[in-house]
């Protein structure tokens, strides 16, 4: 293959990620960008004030150039805050009741991605192949189309797509599908997804499927395909093994005093149902009073978007809930929840993963999920514990092995608590092992390797 081109908001440039290392998107892309060289272009995360940002910062790291723009403060807020996060990701994860739709928005929504398309296409040669990733960037290709760059553009979306009925109450869902119809690939995370976007071309009259995984629309032919993201399960499982010896992980250990631990891991946002999960463990604690001052329960939620008025609201609202748990429940040596809301290095996750017997992964709507798979990635396979999933999240299509639960159903997911902590070895190491078998299969690299592969044919 020609040389690899990766778009995308964020870019994890190796040096910056000393306090956060690099999760396995990063490292697959990473990979295939060393195999074929190429440029991983994107948001610098950082706001040039008022000004003009500068030129592109350019980083050579052995065959991979980071190339990195700044952003005005007004891009940030309108592109990132005000419509990929206010507008796109509501309406991707259902949640038409929190979508805040504005023209100015919109329009720096538009105005980013035809600026990012002036700073790429110079530094394009004709048979790049190009790769844009996530909902910031979905009318990247149709901007470059605009500017006479032909080469092979493919796109993913790690989070979900919605149906029809959904998608449309977005007033300026017409351009956003014409967008997508400019790439070559367009990939998604699950059938479900690609269902409902072959639905929204239908009901709209746009276009159709021509045959199998083929698309007419706008006057174009692309492709459409399922890629579930994996994550880099063999190494994962080795740093979850070595980290039980980590000084943090065995203060932990330490600290919970032989009782249970059940685990929740997620960025603070209202897609991943951690009121409900927080209400459901409350239920199951009251239903089984021979668990009081047993079992721990220590959700990490990293704040995220804080300037975004829903994400601030949350931090309130589960700070207190927690609190009030703590309060109902707890005794003077039991405190039921432990809540961080900070981030943890992905080392010490895994040794956190494989000391909880059950794994609780609960969100409302999720494109993926890698928590879950980390989850079973980082267990022991003598002494497994159990992945509680949710059926909204796209990791439950994947992993059969888990206790699937509706999130809405708070006595259903205090039911699963109960029969994860009560499960018989051998049903959890066969429930294990089968999880485990999918994810060496279908690890990160094939996920890279397979989307690539079809966007090059
Ligand atoms: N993560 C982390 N530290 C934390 C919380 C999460 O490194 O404190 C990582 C986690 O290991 C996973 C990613 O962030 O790799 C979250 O991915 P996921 O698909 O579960 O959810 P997203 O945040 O992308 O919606
Ligand atoms: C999800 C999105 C990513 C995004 C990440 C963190 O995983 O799919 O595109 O980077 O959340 O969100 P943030 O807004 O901090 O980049």
């Amino acid at each position: 293959m020609s040389r690899l081109i990766v778009v995308s908001n964020r870019v994890p440039v190796p040096e910056h990620s000393g306090d956060a290392p690099a999760g396995g998107l990063a490292v697959a892309l990473q990979a295939a960008l060393e195999e074929h060289g190429g440029i991983w272009m994107g948001w610098s995360g950082k706001s040039s004030g008022t000004r003009e940002p500068a030129a592109l910062d350019l980083k050579d790291r052995g065959k991979i150039t980071y190339a990195l723009t700044d952003l005005t403060d007004k891009d940030v807020d309108e592109y990132y805050f005000g419509f990929a996060n206010r507008v796109l990701w509501p309406i991707c994860h259902y949640r038409l009741d929190l979508a805040e739709y504005g023209r100015k928005e919109m329009a720096g929504y538009f105005r980013v991605n035809r600026f990012f398309a002036h700073r790429l296409a110079p530094l394009l040669q004709p048979d790049d192949v190009i790769w844009i990733h996530d909902y910031h960037l979905i009318p990247l290709a149709a901007e470059l189309r605009q500017m006479g760059i032909q080469n092979r553009i493919g796109f993913f979306l790690h989070i979900p797509w919605p149906p029809a009925d959904v998608l449309f109450a977005m007033p300026v869902h017409e351009e956003i599908m014409r967008g997508l119809s400019h790439y070559d690939l367009i990939g998604f995370q699950t059938d479900h997804d690609l269902e409902n976007f072959a639905g929204g071309l239908r009901r709209e009259g746009i276009g159709n499927e021509i045959k199998p995984g083929r698309y007419s629309a706008h006057g174009r032919i692309f492709k459409g395909g399922t890629y579930g993201i994996g994550i880099e399960t063999k190494a994962f499982a080795s740093f979850a093994r070595k980290s039980a010896s980590h000084a943090m992980v065995r203060k932990a250990a330490a600290s919970i005093e032989g009782r249970d631990l059940i685990i929740g891991v997620d960025r603070l946002d209202y897609s991943k149902g951690i009121t409900q999960r927080i209400d459901a463990f409350e239920r199951f604690i009251e239903a089984s009073p021979g668990q009081q001052g047993k079992v721990t329960y220590l959700q990490v939620t990293p704040k995220s978007r804080s300037e975004v008025p829903e994400y601030e609201a949350m931090q309130r609202t589960v700070a207190e809930q927690a609190g009030r748990v703590n309060g109902a429940l707890g005794t003077v040596d039991w405190v039921p929840i432990r809540y961080i809301n900070r981030s943890i290095s992905r080392p010490i996750l895994a040794g956190l993963y494989r000391m909880a017997k059950v794994g609780l992964v609960t969100p409302l709507r999720d494109g993926m999920n890698l928590v879950a798979k980390e989850y079973v990635a980082a267990q022991d396979p003598d002494d497994p514990g159990v992945l509680v999933l949710s059926r909204f999240a796209g990791a439950a299509r994947e992993l059969d092995g888990a206790l699937l639960v509706n999130p809405y159903d708070i006595e259903g997911t205090a039911n699963a608590i109960a029969r994860a902590l009560s499960m018989p070895l051998p049903e959890r190491q066969e429930r294990w092992g089968k999880m485990m078998d999918y994810l060496n299969e279908h690890d990160v690299v094939r996920w890279c390797d397979d989307f690539l592969k079809d966007l090059v044919a």
